[in-house]
């Protein structure tokens, strides 16, 4: 089973294709899960994608065979006065190894490399780390919550997905002890 999370970025064309495949799978099997469409993902090229993965912290979990078998990422707020935030996205964890601890390396994972961030004169540490996840996605949120997130709102028909509208919660974590600033 899964071992540890890698960051990807570095890993050239099969890694940027076996990346974009995996999100795929999560696009047309967990659709409701993710903000992007199937096809939206379906167009983008590998330098795109690898753009993507160097651009933002974005880490995989590799079966023993190296198989990638989960993702997820973290794309920093752009503007300036919001870019002390970090934004989780992409979460995705292949079905048939649900359960077994993957998510939760991942999502640590990340939360040590934002925390290990180290400022710039351009960019500053991550201090906050947020996300979104839709309601009913019970695995999500639990995860979400067990590793210390706490919702701070709620969008009422926030995803339009075939018709219907679906809420979604938004979620964060401090890395810094926020009361101290
Ligand atoms: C959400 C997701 C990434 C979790 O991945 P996972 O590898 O199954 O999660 P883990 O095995 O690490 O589980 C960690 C915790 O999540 C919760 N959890 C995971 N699966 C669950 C389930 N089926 N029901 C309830 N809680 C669940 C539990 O709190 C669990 O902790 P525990 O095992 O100590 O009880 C995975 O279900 C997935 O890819 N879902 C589809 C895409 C998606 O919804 N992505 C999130 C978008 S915001």
């Amino acid at each position: 089973m899964a071992i540890e999370a890698i960051r990807l970025g570095d890993g050239g064309v099969s890694e940027a294709e076996a990346y974009k495949a995996l999100r795929l799978e999560g696009l047309k099997n967990d659709p409701i899960s993710f903000a992007n469409t199937y096809e939206e993902m379906a167009v983008r090229t590998v330098d795109d994608i690898i753009a993507e993965l160097r651009a933002n912290i974005v880490v995989g979990v590799l079966m023993e065979n190296s198989e990638l078998i989960g993702v997820g990422g973290i794309r920093r707020e752009a503007p300036g006065k919001m870019n002390h935030k970090g934004i989780i996205y992409g979460n995705f964890v292949r079905q048939d190894v649900r359960g077994r601890g993957v998510g939760k390396l991942i999502m640590s994972d990340l939360e040590k490399r934002a925390r290990a961030t180290v400022p710039s004169d351009l960019l500053p540490a991550f201090e906050e780390l947020q996300l979104r996840v839709v309601e009913g996605n019970e695995p999500a949120i639990r995860l979400y919550k067990s590793l210390g997130y706490e919702e701070f709102g709620f969008a009422a028909r926030a995803v339009r997905y075939q018709g219907k509208y679906v809420g979604e919660h938004y979620m964060h974590k401090y890395l810094i002890d926020a009361d101290k600033q």
